[in-house]
């Protein structure tokens, strides 16, 4: 395996996952695999920017040593200490136990904590700067985008921002930048990385990216932690990150719902036939048949949502309420929803929906619709109304 050069002197050592299936647990599935990028920077100091999975490890050593013997490292920066970037650590200062790490003081102590070992560590801050010879680093501080010790690291003299997470998408490919993929799998899988993982920390964002455009440093590329480096269009990214981090809006509706014997199921057709009578796109989404990620990413942009389930128990189908954590979670704002479904002799499914839809921040524009056992046709053409009066409210903006 061997490196791939991204500029003079700087060269990607990462791994490729190609059978990636489930990213953070279980929580967020990756159809198309993801890499974990790790970069080395040849110059006065050997620096490694970053790391891999612990699996991964040979095959980054791998790639570091198709340029340079992996004891020459003597810096690392630890620009997250989550295990997808630092899980090589400990077998990697087998090989060069001397070298010193920099990162954020939070990196400092989560490393710790997870590989219970003390390391040669240089806490560092935002403007704070490191000359590893002809270049210089500059590091930038992104507490929770994601998780409290992120940090970019901006490398001056070629103009690289090693923005970790940020930017980054869930694609598996031996193509490493953004000119070599087709644009739109790319955008896409971007867009599906923010929305399942960053949407949560939007106002963040908006704020870092005001920070760093403020600092005017010209960003030549942005190298990632995750797929694709952008080197082509590094301007487009940061316009797409900007539009989403201030909840941009369309006029679509998605609904999602659980059925037990099929009643909430005819009522969330009916539902979309009304939205579809009023002209306005739309997607439904049997939860217990969909891939989630698939589904918060086709949320991402849409203006309304409509959740249903059948009562069960004493509360909402299971896998309903796992969606309906998972989307609270992720604190969408701008939104407008509404709940329905069926029960038979208790309707608090419907109310816990509603609860919850209002708890992650959609605001609720019309009461809940609910129907005993199965729906008439009466019923079934109020299904029809709710659906079409959504529409109209979704299409208000
Ligand atoms: Fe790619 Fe937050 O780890």
């Amino acid at each position: 395996m061997k490196a791939i050069p991204v500029a003079e002197n700087i060269w990607w050592v990462g791994a490729i996952d190609w059978k990636a299936r489930y990213f953070h647990g279980h929580t967020y599935t990756t159809k198309r695999g993801t890499t974990y990028n790790a970069y080395l920077i040849l110059d006065e100091k050997i620096t490694l920017i970053d790391a891999v999975y612990g699996p991964f490890t040979d095959e980054m050593v791998q790639r570091i040593k198709s340029v340079i013997p992996a004891e020459k490292i003597d810096t690392i920066i630890a620009n997250h200490i989550e295990p997808d970037h630092s899980g090589a650590y400990p077998e990697l200062l087998k090989l060069c136990p001397k070298a010193k790490f920099y990162g954020s003081a939070r990196a400092g102590q989560g490393l710790e904590r997870y590989y219970h070992r003390k390391l040669d560590f240089t806490p560092v801050k935002t403007g704070d700067k490191l000359k590893i010879g002809k270049r210089t680093l500059r590091f930038i501080e992104i507490p929770m985008i994601h998780w409290p010790d992120s940090m970019m690291t901006y490398l001056e003299e070629d103009g690289v921002l090693f923005s970790n997470d940020a930017f980054g998408q869930h694609y598996a490919t031996n193509e490493r930048f953004d000119d070599e993929v087709p644009r739109e799998t790319l955008m896409e899988e971007a867009a599906k990385y923010y929305a399942n993982i960053l949407w949560p920390f939007s106002h963040l964002i908006a704020q870092r990216i005001d920070e760093i455009e403020k600092l005017g440093i010209p960003i030549k590329m942005i190298a990632t932690s995750h797929g694709l480096s952008w080197r082509k269009d590094p301007a487009g990214i940061i316009a797409a990150y900007k539009r989403w981090s201030v909840h941009t809006t369309v006029p679509k509706i998605v609904i999602v719902y659980e059925t037990m014997w099929g009643s909430t199921a005819k009522m969330a057709r009916k539902i979309a036939e009304g939205i579809a009578d009023a002209g306005v796109t739309h997607e439904v989404y049997d939860i217990a048949q969909t891939d989630r990620t698939e589904v918060i990413y086709d949320m991402f942009e849409a203006k309304g949502y409509i959740v249903g389930s059948s009562n069960h128990d004493s509360g909402v189908l299971p896998n309903m309420v796992s969606f309906m954590e998972f989307l609270k979670g992720l604190h969408p704002k701008k939104r407008i929803g509404c709940a329905f479904g069926s029960y038979g002799w208790s309707g608090i499914a419907i109310k816990k929906l509603e609860e919850t839809l209002k708890e992650s921040g959609v605001e609720i524009v019309q009461p809940a619709l609910s129907v005993v056992y199965a729906p008439d046709e009466s019923q079934l053409a109020a299904c029809y109304e709710f659906g079409k009066k959504m529409a109209e409210l979704v299409k208000k903006g």
